[in-house]
């Protein structure tokens, strides 16, 4: 992007050239040129405003651990910034979308609420969670929401309960544009105790099945209706292979780890062959879970 920015878009909290390894959980990426944290809602409208108005392609960015960034990023990426509050109103939590969603989960079952035991262990920001209807363990969050509150690609604000056709598997409307600012969850009173058992086995079994040591993005591609994309890597052959220090983890094969020094172009890479051969060995195309961005297929 050689224009520069309105001014408006900068009275708007942001820092400059931070790099996208520092803003995502694989920890590769180039540099993030703009990055915009606003701290309150009206900031975060003003720049979904002022980018409408102008023309100006951006992108919203949650806690980074489903994204892979090809290269610097000119185009200005927004990362809400709110301050970590959690307001609790009889079994409901209203939480800003830029909450840790792991430690949302955790403050629920602090306080003895049950229905989010099945988040305690997806990484990223609750923003990130409500837009692809984050889930596990059979549960996902359009169970439990009650509504939420987002920005349209105008920079008009929303509040809504969910609707039929706006969530479904890994899937959410919120995209586009669209700027989750906060959600409120349906929880039941439950025993505490209880909840942090369900937290702990929960825990217990991805630390068995995932490699949670090593720097991940969770799973890489979607599961296809009635299989698993784990199991079709694994039966290509594939955990193990490995390009640089990219490697499909030998402990769950729709994992892909970082060993320290991998590169995105080496996990674009090694996404690439992992879908080629599954489709070669069991005739299925898989879809990415993750996204990856390229200023030159953004902007
Ligand atoms: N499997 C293999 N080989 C592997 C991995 C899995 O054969 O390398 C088999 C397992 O034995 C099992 C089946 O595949 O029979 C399913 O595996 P698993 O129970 O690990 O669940 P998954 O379908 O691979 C899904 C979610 C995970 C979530 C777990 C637990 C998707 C794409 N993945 O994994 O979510 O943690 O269930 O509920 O929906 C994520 O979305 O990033 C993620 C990690």
């Amino acid at each position: 992007m050689t224009r520069p920015l309105p001014d408006d878009l900068l009275k708007v909290p942001h820092r400059r050239d931070v790099s996208f390894a520092r803003l995502t959980t694989l920890g590769v990426g180039g540099l993030c040129r703009w990055l915009f944290e606003p701290t309150t809602e009206p900031e975060a409208q003003a720049f979904v405003r002022t980018c409408a108005r102008e023309g100006l392609p951006w992108r919203v960015l949650g806690g980074g651990s489903n994204l892979v960034v090809l290269g610097d990023l000119e185009l200005p990426v927004l990362r809400l910034a709110f301050p970590k509050e959690i307001q609790r109103q009889g079994n409901q939590v209203r939480t800003p979308a830029s909450h840790g969603h792991i430690a949302l989960a955790e403050a629920a079952a602090a306080m003895g609420l049950s229905g989010l035991e099945f988040a305690s262990g997806i990484p990223g920001s609750l923003g990130g969670a409500i837009r692809m209807n984050a889930g596990a363990y059979g549960r996902e969050w359009v169970d439990v929401l009650s509504h939420f509150r987002f920005l349209t690609p105008e920079g008009d604000l929303v509040e809504k309960a969910p609707e039929p056709g706006e969530f479904s598997y890994r899937w959410s409307f919120l995209t586009g544009g669209r700027v989750v600012l906060s959600a409120t969850a349906d929880l039941v009173e439950g025993d505490a105790v209880k909840i942090r058992a369900q937290v702990a086995e929960y825990r217990e079994k991805r630390g068995t099945s995932q490699p949670l040591s090593k720097r991940n993005a969770g799973c890489i591609f979607k599961n296809p209706p009635g299989q698993s994309a784990g199991r079709l890597i694994d039966q290509a052959d594939l955990k193990g292979l490995r390009i640089g220090d990219a490697e499909v983890s030998p402990e769950h094969a729709n994992f892909l780890i970082n060993h320290g020094k991998a590169t995105a172009a080496e996990f674009a890479e090694l996404m690439e062959q992992v879908r080629a051969k599954v489709l070669e060995v069991s005739g299925v195309a898989l879809e990415p879970e993750v996204e990856i961005w390229q200023e030159s297929l953004l902007s």
